[in-house]
């Protein structure tokens, strides 16, 4: 698969009673990605192929990911399946999408679970259809105790809408007299959003070339790196998201500092 990650292994264990790790972990120069996976039918579109059987093949693209992304040792990888905005499409795409997420994770679950994979959804779950949001409830339930790669998918996500749900509760629970205003630092907001027990991205992919956020982790990815790449997702390969961990290894993070 392309040519290897330029980064270092670890030295093997070399106490007797410490357990062999059952993959080769690497020393990554991040530890959380979040990746936008744009360009599913434009992707469709290029090849006349029905649009939404581009979402199809951004399901097989995800998958080579999480598997790579499980084998290099990443901890975190936060994806952007649905956002909060995406209800404005078509009934027919929301539903082909639903159903989608639904038999993927019929699918998959096992494969991830023996990888150790531990499945989280984030995003507000009020308006999903319930058998969806039983299944997300059990997967994670599941799946809470692996080791492996934290995989965040985040479906009806927008950061609008979290920032304003953490907003409303803090503002509850002041107004019950559980909070002071002056408890409300930036750890405590962060705390409320639906990623508060996970660090921030280091870097944000995104794939199809647009230049912009779509309202996804605005406050998670205040310093996150930006990698903007015009490969359609259905194309974006193990070998392209090394590309990006490489490119990000060189950049100079100065956090607003000299
Ligand atoms: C953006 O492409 C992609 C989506 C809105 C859906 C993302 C879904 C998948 C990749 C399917 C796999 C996900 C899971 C969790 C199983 P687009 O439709 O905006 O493409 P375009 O920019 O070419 O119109």
């Amino acid at each position: 698969m392309g040519r290897p990650l330029k980064v270092s292994k670890p030295e093997p264990a070399t106490n007797n009673s410490e357990p062999v790790p059952a993959k080769t972990t690497m020393t990554l120069p991040l530890k959380h990605v979040a990746i936008i996976m744009d360009g599913n039918r434009r992707w469709a579109d290029q090849r006349k192929l029905p649009r939404l059987s581009g979402h199809k093949e951004g399901v097989k693209s995800l998958k080579r990911l999480v598997r790579h992304a499980g084998s290099i040792g990443l901890e975190y990888l936060t994806v952007y399946a649905f956002s909060s905005e995406n209800w404005q499409r078509s009934r027919e795409e929301v539903r082909y999408l639903f159903e989608l997420f639904s038999n993927v994770l019929r699918d998959e679950f096992d494969e991830l679970s023996e990888n150790r994979v531990r499945l989280r959804f984030i995003g507000d779950m009020s308006t999903i259809p319930a058998r969806l949001k039983k299944s997300f409830e059990r997967s994670m339930e599941e799946s809470k105790h692996n080791t492996g790669l934290n995989l965040q998918v985040a479906i009806n996500y927008g950061s609008r809408l979290e920032i304003t749900q953490a907003a409303k509760r803090i503002a509850a629970e002041a107004a019950a007299g559980l909070l002071a205003p002056a408890d409300i630092t930036e750890e405590l907001l962060n705390s409320y959003l639906f990623t508060g027990e996970i660090p921030d991205p280091e870097m944000m992919i995104r794939t199809g070339g647009e230049m912009r956020l779509s309202n996804y982790l605005l406050w998670q990815a205040a310093y996150s790196e930006l990698y903007i790449t015009p490969i359609l997702w259905p194309d974006f390969t193990p070998e392209n998201f090394d590309e990006a961990i490489e490119e990000y290894a060189q950049r100079n993070r100065r956090y607003g500092g000299d």
